[in-house]
């Protein structure tokens, strides 16, 4: 299967537990939500991006951070630790869980650990990982957009691949 890892996350209890976990404290959000239909177009992006700007991606490793890089809200809802810090250790267990090999589980960590704008980027893999978390947010049609704090040049106010 060409998405082993991926599919070897997604039915981990763990990060099923840690999926239901986030889904349970982002029921009222106004915001955007950090779920699985988030992951799966950030992940989609990501290889869409890949493809448009010439840089080479296993999907297998993009998916699998895709799923895992906003699992770390759930601490940083509950005790304020930045998601993308939370989310290395939390990731760590589960890709020990399912037996991912070092060299991808280093992969998928450095992807989680850099996906937000302010992160420093050592990879062409990382910034495409990061763009393509910033731009599967349709701010274009969300209701609390003027209510978000990301800054108006931030925001995606147009439909773009
Ligand atoms: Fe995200």
């Amino acid at each position: 299967m060409e998405l082993e890892l991926t599919n070897r996350i997604l039915k981990n209890r763990e990060y099923q537990r840690v999926l239901s976990q986030l889904r349970e404290m982002e029921a009222d959000r106004v915001f955007c939500r950090h779920d699985i239909q988030h992951f799966l177009d950030v992940a989609r992006l990501a290889v869409i991006l890949c493809n448009d700007w010439g840089v080479s991606c296993d999907r297998d490793i993009v998916y699998a951070a895709a799923l895992l890089h906003d699992i770390g809200r759930v601490q940083e809802m509950q005790c304020g630790i930045p998601h993308d810090i939370a989310g290395q250790a939390v990731a760590d267990v589960i890709l020990s869980d399912i037996s991912c090999p070092d060299d991808a589980k280093k992969q998928i960590i450095s992807l989680i650990a850099s996906h937000r704008s302010a992160a420093p980027k050592k990879s062409q893999l990382e910034q495409v990982f990061c763009e393509a978390d910033k731009r599967s947010r349709s701010c274009y049609c969300c209701a609390a957009q003027a209510m978000c704090n990301w800054s108006e040049d931030k925001k995606n106010l147009d439909i773009e691949v």
